[in-house]
């Protein structure tokens, strides 16, 4: 395995002593200045590149997120490929749940499906606590990722309570949510024990990843845009917050993040994130605004504009970057997953131009 792992650190020429602290992904995190805006893209770590389809030929999905090896790898092609300014360990938010003991598979080109939905309260039961012993392959890939990486900082990452509720009652991926809403309107008990359950094994799993060294963690609640904000305060909200305020004396950044939550803005700040991510359909200013000043956004680039020519790639990224300087933080990102088809070269461009654009130079303060 190649082990050009510097990252950006000694590629833009800022020497940076202390370490994945200090470094300018965790800086915008922490709302404090840079040498210039962090950039990473979710999903980086995946089918945009070649070299992770050769890798994967023959592993499935889940198998490849067991082997510390195949983890390792994987997560570090999109850091060597692009010089992101982080890395985000390859797995998936099935995985504790998983481990937890429920039976399900990534299908591919589907998504998660899971072999019997649960839909009453001995299906909860099922849903068994899980401790580092459950993920062994999970601490042993974050541990051998911290050294690789240096001063680039790594982020552990967990699906929300919602997001993996929808997938576990609807047995598979959903575009209304049907299954799930009807159980969380018509038996609250049921689901919020089926909540508070799938929040204890993503606090558990963040855990184990922090314990191993991640930088920062990202709670993915994709799905959560489905519900009004009402809705989201009722059945969601005490369950995300159990998890993020359950990490607030980890003294990582927490990111919180999701799909078509221009209206949960607020809301999902007041969880306990330090940095909120944002979809391309609200502009950053206006999402600072929503969420407030005392925490960083993350975004928020539409990853179909990344298919465009490249003029309007560049000028897409110059309103983000100007808009995302009414935020006390902000860490370049897309508004949600980089998707397939995506050109990896333009990734590469994406970043040097973020870098570029946001760069300070010491003697501008
Ligand atoms: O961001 C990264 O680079 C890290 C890797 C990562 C994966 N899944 C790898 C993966 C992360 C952060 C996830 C999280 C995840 N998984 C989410 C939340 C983020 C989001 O996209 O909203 C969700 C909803 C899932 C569930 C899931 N797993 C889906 C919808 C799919 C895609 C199914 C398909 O084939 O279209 C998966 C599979 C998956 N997870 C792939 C990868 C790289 C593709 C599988 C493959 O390469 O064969």
């Amino acid at each position: 395995m190649t082990t050009d792992t510097t990252g950006t650190a000694a590629r833009d020429g800022h020497p940076r002593p202390g370490g994945p602290a200090d470094s300018p992904f965790i800086r915008a995190c922490r709302r404090r200045p840079g040498p210039h805006t962090p950039v990473w893209f979710m999903r980086q770590a995946g089918r945009s590149l070649p070299e992770y389809r050769e890798i994967r030929a023959s592993v499935p999905m889940l198998e490849s997120c067991r082997r510390p090896e195949l983890v390792t790898e994987i997560t570090l092609q999109p850091v060597r490929r692009h010089g992101v300014d982080a890395a985000i360990l390859f797995s998936d938010i099935v995985v504790p749940v998983a481990a937890a003991g429920i039976d399900l598979d990534i299908v591919p080109g589907t998504g998660p499906v899971v072999a019997e939905p649960i839909r009453a309260a001995a299906d909860v039961e099922r849903i068994r606590p899980i401790g580092r012993d459950d993920v062994p392959y999970v601490d042993e890939a974050v541990r051998q990722l911290v050294v690789e990486l240096g001063d680039t900082p790594l982020i552990g990452f967990a699906g929300a309570p919602f997001t993996l509720a929808s997938y576990l009652v609807e047995g598979g991926p959903s575009r209304t949510h049907a299954k799930t809403k009807a159980l969380m309107y018509g038996d609250p008990e049921l689901w919020h024990a089926l909540c508070g359950r799938l929040a204890e094994v993503t606090l558990a799993f963040l855990r184990v990843q922090i314990e191993a060294g991640v930088s920062a963690v990202q709670l993915f609640d994709s799905w959560a845009g489905a519900l009004s904000e009402a809705d989201y305060r009722r059945y969601v909200l005490p369950h995300s917050t159990a998890v993020l305020s359950g990490l607030s004396d980890a003294g990582v950044p927490r990111i919180h993040f999701g799909v078509g939550t221009a209206e949960l803005l607020g809301a999902m700040g007041e969880a306990g994130a330090d940095v909120v991510g944002v979809d391309w359909r609200t502009p950053l200013d206006v999402a600072t605004h929503r969420i407030g000043p005392d925490k960083a956004v993350q975004g928020n680039l539409d990853p179909a504009v990344l298919l465009a020519p490249w003029p309007v790639v560049e000028a897409e990224v110059r309103r983000i970057l100007a808009q995302g300087r009414a935020a006390p933080g902000h860490v370049f990102n897309l508004g949600h997953g980089v998707l397939p088809e995506t050109d990896p070269d333009v990734l590469t461009r994406v970043v040097a131009l973020v870098h570029e654009v946001s760069s300070r130079r010491a003697d501008q303060g």
